[in-house]
């Protein structure tokens, strides 16, 4: 959703804009265009393998502007704008999720359909937790919370179930014994709809391995705090429990009254700190969803920090 992403950020040239999930750069390089020159891009990414990419797409380009490539995650954004040395920003975008890079690098394990150890960590250098070992530890009840929770899995207590009766005798230890121990658990007739059925176990355990609902919130919290005055944030989403946090994030920081329900009369006289929320997700064009079929989950929204009186 590049197009609509630049449209909703609305960069002009010399501005400061931070993405905080370069992954390839593909989204950085077309908004980069748009802050030449003289502009700074602020490239955010906690994945080893987009911060050597990514780097090199930039400087191909040449474009004039200026580059601070960081690794981290956007949890921590507080420190890495400081790291930056920047007094605001007038652009953020968040483009969540994996890269497709990742997903096809089978050794990473975010696959069900490549054969590979249960890892789906996106900082093994900084990340003890893997799949593996949330499958192979946890109880069947905190198990079950994790794939209903974050994968909403209707068939979530089977599958628990299933993998702890499993891994009594072996411990399971590759995407493909996974993904066949969650096709075994499920009611025959619930196997032929909805594509693969370890789709939403997968998901699950990425969320759960990366902390990844938790990292949205905080960074969104600091997004909106270091947007300046008119600038633009922008996040892509992939399911509806990402959208969910951004969907009310956005209406926390718009909110107009924060009197007390019960009160008639509102007397806080409340500036709200975002404005022109998107009132409807955006969704990609039916010829993206065409062209690449992972878009087709994605929901853009957008919002402007408040300009104070
Ligand atoms: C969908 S890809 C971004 C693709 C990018 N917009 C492009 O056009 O090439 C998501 C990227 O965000 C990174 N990422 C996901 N969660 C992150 C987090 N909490 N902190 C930092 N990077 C994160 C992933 O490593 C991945 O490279
Ligand atoms: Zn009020």
């Amino acid at each position: 959703m590049l197009k609509e992403s630049r449209h909703a950020l609305k960069m002009e040239p010399g501005q400061v804009f931070c993405d905080c999930t370069l992954g390839g750069a593909g989204h950085a390089l077309a908004i980069a265009q748009d802050i030449s020159p003289n502009g700074l891009l602020i490239g955010i990414d906690q994945d080893d393998s987009s911060l050597t990419e990514a780097p090199l797409r930039i400087s191909k380009s040449q474009l004039t502007i200026h580059c601070e490539i960081l690794k981290g995650n956007f949890r921590d954004l507080d420190e890495l704008l400081l790291k930056a040395r920047v007094p605001g920003i007038d652009g953020i975008l968040f483009d969540l999720g994996v890269s497709s890079p990742q997903i096809d690098q089978p050794s990473r394990g975010f696959s069900y359909a490549q054969e590979a150890p249960l890892d789906m960590r996106m900082d093994p250098g900084n990340q003890t937790k893997t799949a593996a070992e949330i499958i192979n530890t946890l109880n069947t009840a905190d198990l079950a919370r994790i794939l209903r929770e974050y994968g909403e899995e209707q068939w979530a207590g089977r599958i628990a179930a299933h993998i702890v009766q499993s891994r009594s005798k072996k411990p399971i230890e590759t995407t493909a014994e996974l993904a066949a121990l969650v096709k075994e658990a499920i009611p025959a007739s619930a196997r032929r709809t909805g594509g693969n059925p370890a789709k939403r176990s997968f998901q699950a355990l990425r969320i759960a391995v990366n902390e990844e609902l938790a990292a949205l919130e905080s960074g969104l919290d600091a997004a909106i705090r270091w947007l300046n005055p008119g600038g633009r944030i922008v996040v892509i989403s992939y399911h509806s429990l990402e959208d969910r946090i951004v969907k009310r994030a956005f209406a926390q920081a718009a909110r107009t009254c924060v009197c007390p329900p019960e009160q008639p009369v509102c007397t806080c006289n409340h500036q709200p700190i975002l404005t022109n929320i998107s009132k409807k997700a955006l969704l990609p064009a039916l010829e993206e969803q065409e062209s690449n079929p992972r878009s087709k989950s994605a929901k853009l929204r957008f919002a402007t920090k408040a300009i104070e009186d």
